[in-house]
């Protein structure tokens, strides 16, 4: 579990109080003014400046508790593990009760819908998340499932899906297109949703943002982050989520140029939405890219990303930049990592998707707060670079002890990658990759090649080309990825020791 459990007791001490402070109820941050002022960046410092401005956190609010109360949608088609493709239209009512709509598609730009979904049920927050900061924990009811089918070819599968699940007479069907169905209800019957290994899990964690869209402080624009999705299909059931899927926009005030938004917000059951057709666009990877915003990983760590690649002899570099806070204000450490990596494939599994391998040999380390130094230094022998010698700010080369051990990390690391690419409404090339496997490993065998994706990167540059940067103390150094990569490691006895370390150290620190 690696770096993740290391770093639990932190984010669990530490800056939880400090934390609730970052979350004014208003947006209008004086830096919105200041930054406007300022001169655009050159061209070369495009990507700096990005992250940058990520790590400031000066335009995204953060409501808590949040007030969900509306009507919300996906501003695109979506990729669930499996594949699944899918769009959602959820209401929330003030009395608590909510319908949520969960629409299904055959191809991965939702233009060819299956079947439906209508979720009826009832929600209640519960308390911040110990686990997750920033989210809110919530419990829900069903009451109702129903569900459409939209083509005979679906019917006749759902047909197939479900006798196995429901059987006996209370089954209903055999299904027909565009007649709704009731797939369970509280009233009894059986249960058929099995068949269509539904959840709603993902209701269970919770996060709104607010954020003023391209500087525009009559434009505010509201995100509902839900609870994420296991990777693997069979667990789905079983999992309480640890990171976000997709944010949804509220239909009232969603970003005008989100046209998916729009004919999401329109669709109904029998009327579900067509997206607009597009052409599956060539991954082509070269250049550089990075985070549009602070993401979050199963198990609890908040980074951004800054990549780049080399198409001329297809070498990569990753940097990692991790914080201890969801608005990516704390730093906690970073990582570089470089190695190369292979042609892309069109994926057979996954409709859209292209297929890479990924090989990580070099890497550098530079922890930025007390905590994480100290957790580095405890570590003995040859495990995580020079014994001893890690200072706050100061990057040392971990390549020749084979990566570090205190973040579960090993060189050399292959992982195997999905990707796809897209152009948004503003014609910018956004990249998404494989999400990370839910119970913390990585993708180090073909057969755990990820079904759906980590939040887009943004191109940032069309070149590969970095200027040389002279960072500060607190500056972007790169990160980067390895053999357990991100929760890839195991723990050991000798982690566990440095948590109790950790943790004392932590408490008086922040104490
Ligand atoms: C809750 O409010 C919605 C929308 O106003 C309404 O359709 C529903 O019947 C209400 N449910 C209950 C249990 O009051
Ligand atoms: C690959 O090409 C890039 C850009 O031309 C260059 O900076 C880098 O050093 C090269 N890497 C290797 C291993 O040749
Ligand atoms: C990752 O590290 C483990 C543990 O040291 C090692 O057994 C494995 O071969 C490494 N995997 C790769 C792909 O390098």
């Amino acid at each position: 579990m690696g770096i993740s459990t290391l770093l639990l007791p932190l984010l669990l001490t530490c800056g939880w109080t400090e934390s609730l402070s970052l979350y004014t109820s208003d947006g209008r941050s004086p830096r919105l003014a200041l930054e406007k002022s300022l001169s655009w960046p050159s061209k070369d410092m495009q990507c700096q400046h990005m992250l940058k401005h990520l790590r400031n956190g000066a335009r995204i609010t953060v409501q808590m508790p949040p007030n969900i109360e509306g009507h919300w949608v996906s501003t695109s088609c979506e990729v669930r593990p499996g594949p699944e493709f899918i769009t959602r239209s959820y209401r929330f009512y003030h009395n608590h009760t909510f319908q949520a709509h969960q629409f299904h598609y055959t191809d991965n730009h939702c233009t060819a819908p299956a079947y439906t979904l209508v979720i009826w049920g009832r929600l209640r927050l519960r308390q911040a998340s110990w686990i997750i900061r920033g989210g809110t924990e919530a419990d829900y009811q069903i009451h109702r499932i129903q569900a459409v089918c939209h083509t005979m070819a679906t019917a006749k599968e759902l047909n197939h899906r479900l006798e196995r699940t429901c059987g006996g007479e209370k089954e209903p069907g055999p299904w027909e297109p565009n007649i709704m169905y009731e797939l369970w209800s509280e009233e009894g019957g059986c249960d058929c949703s099995r068949g269509l290994n539904f959840a709603m899990h993902e209701l269970q964690l919770l996060r709104v943002e607010k954020q003023y869209l391209h500087h525009n402080l009559d434009h505010l624009v509201e995100e509902l982050f839900l609870g994420d999705i296991h990777t693997e299909p069979a667990q789905r059931m079983y999992y309480r989520p640890s990171s976000y899927q997709p944010a949804l926009q509220n239909a009232k005030s969603h970003d005008q140029s989100c046209i998916a938004c729009r004919i999401i917000s329109r669709s109904d059951e029998f009327h579900p939405p067509i997206l607009p057709p597009r052409a599956d666009l060539t991954v082509g990877l070269h250049g550089q890219w990075v985070s549009q915003r602070c993401e979050v990983r199963p198990e609890v760590l908040f980074l951004t990303r800054h990549f780049i690649f080399h198409d001329n002899n297809n070498t990569w570099e990753g940097h990692y930049y991790h914080y201890s806070d969801p608005v990516c204000k704390h730093p906690t450490f970073s990582i570089y990592a470089r190695g190369r990596y292979s042609r892309g494939v069109h994926s057979m599994r996954v409709m859209g998707g292209t297929e890479f391998v990924f090989k990580v040999n070099h890497m550098r380390v530079m922890p930025m707060d007390l905590a994480t130094t100290s957790l580095l230094n405890v570590f003995n022998g040859n495990e995580c670079g020079a014994q001893g010698s890690w200072q706050v700010g100061v990057e040392q080369d971990v390549t020749p002890t084979n990566g570090c051990v205190a973040l579960g990390i090993r060189l050399p690391h292959t992982e195997y990658e999905l990707f796809r690419m897209e152009q948004d409404a503003h014609g910018r090339y956004m990249l998404y990759n494989g999400q990370r496997p839910s119970d913390g490993s990585s993708p180090d065998r073909p057969e755990k090649r990820a079904t759906s994706y980590q939040m887009p990167l943004v191109q940032c540059s069309a070149s590969s080309q970095r200027p040389e940067v002279t960072l500060g103390h607190h500056a972007d150094r790169p990160r980067k990825q390895s053999n357990g990569s991100w929760g890839g490691g195991h723990s050991s006895i000798v982690q566990v020791v440095a948590l109790v370390v950790l943790n004392v150290l932590v408490m008086e620190l922040c104490g």
